[in-house]
C-alpha cells in the first residue's frame, strides 16, 4: 500500500472530525483541516493545518487543492439534526448535498479521487428488522436521512462515470470521547444522550428528560448501539487503506452489534459517577425507532475492524472524564 501523506479533513474541528484529525497525527500523516467553525471548535484541531472556511465557497476549495497534493479526502462537515431537518429542510439539502456536491467537483478539478463520507444509520430509516447489515432496505424517513443517502448515490454514480473511489460509513450513535480527555463532544445545543446524561449528574442540567417509555423494548425506552469515537476514527484510516490500495467503492454499517436502552445508559451513568440523576418523563421523540442496532460483519470481515472500547461503561467512562474536565 502506498502510505498516505497528506489529507483533507472537512469539518475537522466538530465532534467525529477532530478525533480523526488526531489520529491521523497518530499515524504520522499531515492534515489539513478545513472547517468554517458553524459548529466546531478551533482549539480541537490538534494536529495539521487549520482553514477558516466554507466548503459551499469554491474560491477556497480551489485555493486549498491548488497549495496541497491530498491523497484523499474525508468529509466530516453536515448538519445532524433530525427534528432540525424535518423543519428546515432546505438547510439540510443545501449543506448536506449541494455543498458536498461542489466539494466533489473540486476534488475533481483538481485530480483528487479518494473519498472517505460520513453516513448514517438514518438511511434506513425505521428498521424492519436489526441487526442491520448493509442489504437491510433504505428508506429514510427525514431530510437528515435523505441528505445523507442522496449522497451515497452520488457517490456511486461518480464512481462509475469519473472513477471517483469512496467509502461511505454509516454510523450508529457515534459516542464517547479520547480517553486521556484531549478531546470530546462539544455540541450547541447538545441533543446527544450520553453528554446531557452526564451533564445531568454533574449538575450543569437539572434532569435528563426520557422521550418515551412505551417503546416495544424491554424497559420500553428505545435501543441503541453507540459506537465510541476513536473506533469510528480506527475505521476511517481503515478506509483510508483500503482506497489507497486501489480498493473499491464500498458502504459499511458501523457500531459495535451491542443495543443499550435509554434506562440503561442512564443507570450506567449512575453507576460510573456515584451521582444521582434526576429524571423527567417525556414523550417520545418524532422520528426515533425503537431500536438501532448494527451488524457490521461486513467492515470486520473486509477491512478487519475491531473495535477496542466497545463497551458501554467504558464510553460512558470516557465522557465522564471529558465532563469533568470541562465543567
Ligand atoms: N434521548 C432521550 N433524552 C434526551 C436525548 C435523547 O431520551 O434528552 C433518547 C432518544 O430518544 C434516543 C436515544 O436517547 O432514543 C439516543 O438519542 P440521541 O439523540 O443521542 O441519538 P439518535 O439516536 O437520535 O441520533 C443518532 C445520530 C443521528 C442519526 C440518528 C439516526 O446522532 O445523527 O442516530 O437515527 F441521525
Amino acid at each position: 500500500m502506498k502510505s498516505p501523506k497528506c489529507i483533507l479533513v472537512v469539518g475537522g474541528a466538530g465532534y467525529i472530525g477532530s478525533h480523526m484529525v488526531w489520529l491521523l497525527g497518530q499515524k504520522g500523516v499531515d492534515v489539513v483541516t478545513l472547517d468554517n467553525l458553524s459548529s466546531g471548535h478551533r482549539d480541537a484541531v490538534l494536529h495539521g493545518q487549520f482553514v477558516l472556511g466554507d466548503i459551499a465557497d469554491r474560491l477556497i476549495l480551489d485555493k486549498v487543492f491548488g497549495e496541497h497534493k491530498f491523497d484523499a479526502v474525508m468529509h466530516f462537515a453536515s448538519f445532524i439534526q433530525v427534528g432540525e431537518s424535518v423543519l428546515d429542510p432546505a438547510k439540510y439539502y443545501q449543506n448536506n448535498v449541494v455543498n458536498t456536491l461542489n466539494l466533489l467537483n473540486a476534488m475533481r478539478a483538481h485530480g483528487v479521487d479518494k473519498f472517505i463520507f460520513s453516513s448514517t444509520a438514518a438511511i434506513f430509516g425505521e428498521p424492519e428488522y436489526v441487526p442491520i447489515g448493509e442489504a437491510h432496505p433504505q428508506s429514510p424517513i427525514n431530510p437528515y436521512g435523505w441528505s445523507k443517502r442522496m449522497v451515497e448515490q452520488v457517490l456511486a454514480d461518480y464512481d462509475r462515470a469519473y472513477n471517483l473511489k469512496s467509502v461511505c460509513l454509516r454510523y450508529f450513535n457515534a459516542a464517547g470521547a479520547h480517553p486521556d480527555g484531549l478531546l470530546g463532544e462539544r455540541h450547541d445545543p447538545e441533543t446527544h444522550l450520553i453528554p446531557l446524561v452526564l451533564q445531568a449528574a454533574s449538575g450543569q442540567r437539572p434532569h435528563i428528560t426520557v422521550f418515551g417509555r412505551d417503546y416495544d423494548t424491554p424497559d420500553g425506552t428505545c435501543i441503541r448501539d453507540y459506537i465510541h469515537i476513536l473506533d469510528l476514527a480506527e475505521a476511517h484510516w481503515l478506509a483510508l487503506q483500503h482506497l489507497q490500495s486501489g480498493g473499491e467503492t464500498r458502504a459499511y454499517n458501523l457500531g459495535n452489534g451491542n443495543g443499550y436502552s435509554v434506562n440503561e445508559v442512564i443507570e450506567t451513568a449512575r453507576r460510573i459517577t456515584g451521582r444521582a440523576i434526576p429524571v423527567q418523563e417525556g414523550q417520545r421523540r418524532e422520528g426515533d425507532p425503537a431500536r438501532l442496532v448494527a451488524d457490521a460483519g461486513k467492515i470486520q470481515q473486509e477491512l478487519g475492524w475491531q473495535p477496542i472500547y466497545a463497551d458501554l461503561n467504558t464510553i460512558v467512562k470516557h465522557v465522564w472524564h471529558w465532563e469533568a474536565l470541562n465543567s
